[in-house]
């Protein structure tokens, strides 16, 4: 809200908003926070503010060690938009005991992402909480240049050949997969449903066939008790004497196991044709010389299953949920179709896909106002690191964090910026398109060009030493899925809207109900 009445703070009120529980005197009847009341009242006191000049404005808490963590967690986009008005682009909040430095802005983006190895970390801020799940001495419990090595074995792995051989395994997986849907029309949950889907394209192209085939069982289990430990509270308590944290790492150990025996039957059977990841991590040797431990492979694709499972099953539902609401964008897409490829019943091939640019810029938009991953984190691993645009000294062992989810649907570089147009994406006049990006695109950190300035408003990908190696695959999954679903259906929103995000994941989700009304075409 712009404008904030503080008379019910100021009175019998004030004092019940010095008690934790008034917490909720300021979540309302839907149960969302309202922020802007919070830092008015804040403002109010006068509590707010730097206490170090050189130091980023803390913003205001009521409640020891857990600090903002309810509001950050309700709509963290609009607390982080209400703190921005407050302090500018660059102030620190509290989290259950972590204090995070946001640092907005493209230059707050390469400020995070740019930063060197030596001053903040990555591993230090993600790897108590992944080392339980993708296994030892892999990605962030690697060494860093070790890590880098490895995501070169991956990035060399989701190569043009294999893409080529992806493309129809995807439309054969969604064929199958949507054949008994009910006849003539019914509805289906976006995300659940393209969850369980891309669990089997993904499966099936990087995973092994051998993962695609135990899917209806073993593998099911697994996959889930290790999801079950990759969820927002293991960031926050990366081990408790929990159930379900001994049935996370009880899967990881047999994950690592089920991998080691299917390396082994492929190098006794000499079955080395297969276009997936685990062949290619199979046939990589690290820069000394050493051949990739089983293990070490196990944990990588355990990791590769993690980068892309939920961030491109939510990108794929929010996308479907978009064109849902958008007949006229679902037309054009077929009649792109038509054009480029000749017929709606045209094969769809690695080439032909790349053609479909409407559909790219659906896909496109979709992850502008829908990342998955909204904010990314660093730790200060250096005494401190200094922003050096606003002079502020953030100290060791605060996070920084970058959040594209803010810059995303910032004015600043969006016209118009909350409506989903996949046509500024060639609107020349879109601020977007005259920003001055960095010329930080050509670096190549050890696995090839990261392709992007880190300075670019529009990170859903992130960018820097830690930039996403999935995004082509990414894009090429969620684009043949789609183009493949809108042969087979005509479709519509079941409720009223795109459905609001849900922050409670660990990407983010639609809120529920989120249905979709399927008709299938003749
Ligand atoms: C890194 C997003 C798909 C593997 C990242 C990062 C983001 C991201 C934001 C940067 C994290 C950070 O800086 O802290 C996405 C989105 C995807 C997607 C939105 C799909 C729509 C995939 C896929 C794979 C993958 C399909 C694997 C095939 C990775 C890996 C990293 C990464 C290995 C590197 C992490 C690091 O260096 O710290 N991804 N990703 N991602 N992603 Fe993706």
């Amino acid at each position: 809200p712009a404008e904030l009445d503080l008379t019910p703070y100021t009175s019998s009120k004030r004092k019940d908003a010095d008690n934790v529980y008034s917490l909720f005197s300021v979540v309302n009847h839907q149960g969302k926070m309202d922020t802007g009341h919070y830092t008015m009242y804040a403002k109010h006191r006068n509590e707010a503010g730097p206490k170090d000049p050189r130091q980023p404005p803390v913003v205001f808490s009521w409640i020891p060690f857990m600090g903002n963590a309810v509001e950050f967690g309700i709509n963290p986009i609009q607390f982080l938009q209400t703190c921005q008005k407050k302090y500018g682009d660059v102030f620190t909040f509290k989290m259950v005991g972590k204090k995070v430095t946001v640092l907005l802005g493209a230059d707050g983006n390469q400020f995070v992402f740019n930063s060197k190895q030596n001053l903040s970390s990555a591993a230090e801020a993600y790897n108590d909480m992944t080392k339980h799940v993708f296994g030892r001495e892999v990605v962030y419990d690697a060494p860093h240049n070790v890590f880098l090595e490895q995501k070169r074995f991956i990035k060399a792995g989701l190569n043009t050949e294999c893409f080529r051989q992806h493309v129809p395994m995807i439309v054969d997986e969604v064929t199958e997969f949507f054949k008994d849907f009910k006849k003539p029309s019914g509805t289906f949950d976006a995300y659940h449903t393209f969850g369980s889907l891309i669990i089997c394209t993904a499966s099936r192209c990087l995973m092994g066939k051998e993962i695609r085939a135990g899917l209806d069982g073993n593998v099911a289990q697994l996959y889930y008790d290790l999801d079950q430990g990759f969820q927002p509270i293991n960031f926050i308590f990366s081990n408790l004497p929990l159930p379900s944290y001994r049935r996370r790492d009880e899967a990881c150990k047999k994950m690592a196991e089920l991998y080691s025996s299917i390396i082994q039957r492929r190098k006794a059977e000499n079955d080395n044709t297969n276009a997936d990841l685990l062949q290619a991590l199979m046939e990589s040797t690290y820069k000394d010389g050493t051949p990739v431990p089983d293990k070490h492979i196990a944990g990588m694709m355990i990791a590769v299953l993690f980068g892309g499972q939920h961030t491109s099953a939510t990108t794929t539902a929010w996308t479907l949920l978009e064109l849902a609401a958008r007949p006229d964008l679902i037309r054009a897409l077929r009649e792109e179709q038509i054009q480029k490829l000749g017929s709606l019943k045209t094969d769809l091939t690695f080439d032909n896909v790349k053609e479909l640019t409407l559909l790219e810029n659906c896909v496109r938009e979709t992850l502008r106002l829908h990342p998955p991953i909204f904010q990314m984190m660093r730790k200060v691993i250096a005494e401190k690191v200094t922003f050096e645009k606003t002079g502020h000294d953030i100290p060791k062992g605060n996070f920084l964090c970058a959040v594209p989810g803010v810059t995303q649907v910032d004015p600043t570089y969006f016209k118009d910026p909350l409506k989903y147009n996949p046509m500024r994406w060639v609107d020349l006049d879109d601020p977007v398109h005259n920003m001055e990006a960095g010329d930080d695109a050509d670096v190549d950190y050890g696995f090839g060009a990261v392709g992007i300035s880190s300075k670019s408003p529009f990170l859903p990908f992130g960018a820097g030493r830690h930039r996403c190696i999935g995004e082509t695959f990414g894009y090429l999954q969620i684009k043949t899925i789609i183009a493949t679903m809108i042969r087979m259906f005509d479709i519509e929103l079941e409720g009223k809207g795109v459905p609001k995000p849900d922050y409670t994941s660990m990407v983010v989700v639609p809120e529920k109900p989120a249905n979709i009304k399927y008709t299938w075409r003749e």
